[in-house]
C-alpha cells in the first residue's frame, strides 16, 4: 500500500466518517423483526415471516379454523358421524396398500387417522398433521389406548404442513381445505409432498346441497374447487359422489 493512500485513509476524520454512517447502517440492515403475534425475534434467531392470511380466494369466503376448546374436539368424535359422513363407505375410497405413507392433513383429533393406520399396515405409516397442539395431544392419547403405533403426529403451520418431499401416497383432507387460511402455499407443500404418483383425497360438505346442514363458508361446490385447484398446478384423476353430505375428489399432480 502507497504511503499517500494510507495516510488518508487512517485520518481520524475518516475513521470518525465510518464510525457515524457505516456502522449504524449495517446494524440497521439486521434490526431486531417483530412476528406476527407481537414478539420481537433478535436477527440471530428470525425464522421467516408468515405471509398475511386471506380472508377470500377466487371469490370465495375462507372459513375460521374450527378450535379445538369451541366443542369442536367433542364434534368431531360424535356417535352420529358414522350416519353423516359415512366414513364406511370413504375408507374403501381411499385404496390405502400395505406399506404406504398417508398424510392426514387437518387431522383433528385423529378420526380418519386411526381408521386408516391398520389398513396401511405392515409397513405403513399414518401421519397427522394439525396446527392445533392440543388436536394432536388428543390423537395421541386415543392411539395410545387403542395401541395403534403406526402412527406420527406433526405440527404444522398456517401455511406450512412440515412434509417431506416426495413423501406421500395419499394426502388425506376432510373438512379442512376451505379453513386453509394460506391456500396457496399449501396447495404448494401438498404438491411437492406428493410421491409422482400420489393423490390427495379431497373431502368437502357440499357447497351445492342446501339440504347439507353445515353454514355456507364451511361447504364448497365443485365448480369452486375445480378453479381453486386447476390454477394451482392439480389435475382431477376421479371423483366418487356415493357420501351422503360431502364431495370427494382426487387430485393428482398436472
Ligand atoms: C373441521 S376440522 C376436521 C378434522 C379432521 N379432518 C376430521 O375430519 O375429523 C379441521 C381441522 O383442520 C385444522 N387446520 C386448519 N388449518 C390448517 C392448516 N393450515 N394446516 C393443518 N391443519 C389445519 C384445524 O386445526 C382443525 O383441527
Amino acid at each position: 500500500m502507497n504511503s499517500s493512500f494510507h495516510s488518508f485513509f487512517c485520518r481520524p476524520v475518516w475513521t470518525a466518517l465510518i464510525l457515524l454512517w457505516v456502522v449504524p447502517a449495517v446494524v440497521q440492515s439486521q434490526e431486531v423483526r417483530v412476528v406476527p403475534g407481537g414478539t420481537a425475534v433478535p436477527p440471530s434467531v428470525a425464522r421467516p415471516l408468515i405471509p398475511p392470511a386471506m380472508t377470500e380466494y377466487m371469490g370465495r369466503t375462507i372459513a375460521p379454523a374450527m378450535s379445538y376448546h369451541g366443542g369442536g374436539a367433542g364434534w368431531l368424535l360424535r356417535k352420529l358421524r358414522e350416519e353423516e359422513e359415512k366414513p364406511s363407505v370413504l375408507l374403501p375410497e381411499l385404496r390405502l396398500k400395505p406399506g404406504q405413507t398417508v398424510c392426514d392433513l387437518g387431522c383433528g383429533n385423529g378420526y380418519h387417522v386411526l381408521m386408516m393406520a391398520p389398513l396401511v399396515t405392515p409397513g405403513g405409516t399414518v401421519i397427522g398433521v394439525d396446527i392445533q397442539q392440543e388436536m394432536l395431544d388428543d390423537l395421541e392419547k386415543r392411539a395410545g389406548i387403542s395401541g395403534v403405533e403406526n402412527v406420527q403426529t406433526v405440527r404444522g403451520e398456517v401455511h406450512d404442513p412440515k412434509l417431506e418431499p416426495d413423501s406421500c401416497d395419499l394426502i388425506l383432507l376432510v373438512d379442512v381445505y376451505h379453513e386453509f387460511s394460506h391456500p396457496v402455499p399449501m396447495l404448494a407443500a401438498m404438491r411437492t409432498a406428493l410421491k409422482p404418483d400420489g393423490v390427495v383425497a379431497l373431502v368437502e360438505f357440499r357447497g351445492e346441497d342446501p339440504e347439507v346442514p353445515i353454514k355456507t363458508e364451511h361447504k364448497m361446490t365443485k365448480a369452486q374447487i375445480k378453479k381453486e385447484w386447476e390454477a394451482n398446478g392439480f389435475s382431477l384423476d376421479r371423483e366418487f359422489d356415493g357420501l351422503p353430505w360431502q364431495h370427494l375428489m382426487f387430485w393428482k399432480r398436472k
